[in-house]
């Protein structure tokens, strides 16, 4: 005899109700269950693993940024690794989730930078703020820790993008800044890095200071920028460069700049790797060529 298969019922049969389903309620009950537990115990662990860490991360975080605040930053790769990571334990997370909103730096690096804030000696300047969630992040530090002064440069224009489009870069940027009430702990400068009112600019705001913090996520050409500003940087300048390690699909032309120059310069000593965070972030330090050789592996 041969038999064969009854088709599946279709869209239509079933929303009509012209096809009984036998035992839809009890498969639903009896299969629902255990999903319904594993949700649960998703939920559970992920609580538990939250609050086990939660006080250590508090009282690490507390006695970092205290230290910061004395300018004192504990520089070393794995202290970084730690801070990044905990992120979600910072007692400022919520303002860095907020400010990502309008960003798009990870928010594990937001964080580093403003630990980097509260605790730099010297200038802060940021090349390519786009519609200043870095920028807010800054400000706020620095204005909490004193700090100062902090310059930041931006091209302006139009972006497209599928979260993030926006008709007036330079405008957004001035408004989250105004709203965040940051207005004051920031110089903005729409123009390129590399135009002359733009350096000039920078080399009188930071003749006293010299930079301590340089951000640079901008056009990809961080050896015109790190040339062009080099002379104004302190020995031991922090540096931050996006766009490091990016699917070559996504932005080639920006990691096709950035990776080779860096990694050459830290092969010549000139730049000090300390980590790559986030998404594609190089955070790393400065070392002034001295007498026309290098200093290697200085500490803070
Ligand atoms: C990737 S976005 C920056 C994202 C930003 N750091 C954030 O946290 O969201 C790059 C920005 O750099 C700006 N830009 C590009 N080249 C620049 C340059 N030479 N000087 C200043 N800004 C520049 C662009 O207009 C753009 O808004």
């Amino acid at each position: 005899m041969l038999y064969t298969a009854r088709a599946p019922p279709c869209r239509e049969e079933l929303a009509a109700g012209r096809v009984r389903r036998p035992f839809m309620l009890l498969k639903k009950i009896v299969f629902g269950i255990p999903r319904r537990l594993r949700a649960f115990g998703i939920y559970a662990a992920r609580w538990v693993r939250y609050w086990r860490w939660y006080p250590f991360y508090r009282i690490y975080y507390h006695c970092l940024d205290a230290l910061a605040r004395r300018h004192m930053l504990v520089l070393t790769p794995f202290n970084l690794r730690c801070y990044a990571r905990g992120a979600e334990y910072h007692p400022e997370f919520d303002s860095i989730v907020k400010a990502k909103q309008f960003g798009m730096l990870h928010p594990e690096v937001l964080l580093l930078l403003r630990y980097f804030a509260l605790g730099v000696r010297g200038a802060v300047f940021e090349i390519g703020a786009f519609t200043g969630s870095a920028t807010v992040v800054l400000a706020k530090a620095l204005k909490e820790a004193g700090g100062g002064p902090y310059f930041s440069a931006e091209a302006g224009g139009v972006k497209e993008h599928p979260i993030l489009a926006t008709n007036d870069i330079f405008a957004d940027l001035e408004r989250h800044v105004r709203e965040h009430g940051v207005s004051d702990a920031v110089v903005l400068l729409n123009g390129r890095s590399h135009f002359p009112h733009i350096h000039q600019t920078i080399a009188a705001g930071t003749k006293s200071a010299g930079i301590g913090l340089l951000v640079v996520d901008a056009d990809g050409r961080v050896q015109r920028d790190l040339e062009a500003y080099g002379p104004l940087l302190n020995d031991g300048c922090l540096l931050v460069v996006d766009d490091y390690l990016i699917e070559a699909a996504e932005n080639n032309y920006k990691m096709g700049l950035v990776k080779p120059y860096l990694d050459g310069e830290v092969a010549a000593g000139r730049l000090q790797l300390f980590g790559v965070f986030g998404f594609s972030t190089w955070v790393g330090r400065y070392w002034e060529p001295v007498n026309g050789h290098t200093r290697e592996g200085k500490s803070n």
